[in-house]
């Protein structure tokens, strides 16, 4: 059985300080379950001493970017085996923001994804269609093509470290949610994409969460979808309240 997970994106968001709080804050009304995972993503500065904080809870600590080489001359860049040498080993590739600012077509995000898993790291790979796409109607065919275009060039195996996140850029902290149909088909439609591809198994064993304005007023109905397997969460995972409320809706 898959486990439900809920992740914070932390974005640029949340100095040394803040990162303490917030994680002490969390844990001290976080309950241990079996069923469940929590991952936060705080800032590269912080991703060390979050484990720390973290340590013997059920958060476990993501990094927000990685580079697709594991060494070399790259200014400003972190690596695969810096992240798991302070024990890091979940990495966010794909999401809209990093597409969209930074220019990561999928040609780079699948060195990122092969890199990130043949060094044994969870990828939280973020995909999602355009709101012109959705008007158009094409957002089946978006999504489908995103995923083909970077994941299915992976090994069965190396599949088996690929946390799917669907997340609708129209929906990205804009305070506008998919409904829970839009999202329901669009989860299934990729769980059906994946049994195609990687067998019925894999498919069902792979989760698949939400993102994009989840708060505490929609998760509920969100989570109860068959194919939504949890959740990744921005804005509302900055605050305490807000993400623990969330995390009790699933
Ligand atoms: P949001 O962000 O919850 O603020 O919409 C989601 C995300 O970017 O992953």
């Amino acid at each position: 059985m898959r486990k439900k997970i809920i992740a914070g994106n932390w974005k640029m968001n949340n100095d040394k300080y803040e990162t303490k709080e917030l994680i002490t804050s969390i844990n001290k009304s976080l309950e241990f379950r079996d069923d469940l995972r929590v991952i936060i993503a705080p800032s590269y500065t912080n991703l060390e001493s979050s484990v720390t904080y973290s340590n013997q809870t059920l958060i476990e600590v993501s990094a927000q970017n990685i580079h697709q080489k594991t060494s070399g001359a790259f200014t400003g860049e972190i690596s695969a085996p810096m992240l798991l040498s302070i024990g890091v080993n979940i990495v966010i590739v794909g999401h809209s923001e990093r597409r969209e600012y930074f220019n990561e077509d999928e040609i780079l995000l699948f060195e990122k994804v092969k890199t990130a898993v043949e060094n044994k790291m969870e990828v939280i790979f973020c995909f999602g269609e355009k709101i012109k796409e959705r008007k158009a109607e094409k957002h089946f065919d978006i999504v489908s093509s995103q995923i083909r275009n970077v994941l299915f060039k992976l090994k069965n195996d190396d599949f088996k470290n690929i946390i799917l996140a669907y997340e609708p850029v129209w929906a990205i902290g804009t305070g506008e949610t998919a409904n829970s149909n839009q999202i329901q088909e669009m989860h299934s439609h990729i769980r059906k994409l994946i049994s195609d591809k990687y067998g019925n198994k894999l498919s069902q064993e792979v989760s698949i969460l939400y993102g994009g304005s989840i708060k505490p007023s929609n998760a509920n109905e969100i989570f109860s979808n068959n194919d939504v397997d949890g959740g990744l969460i921005g804005g509302a995972s900055l605050n305490s309240d807000a993400f623990l409320n969330i995390i009790n809706s699933i």
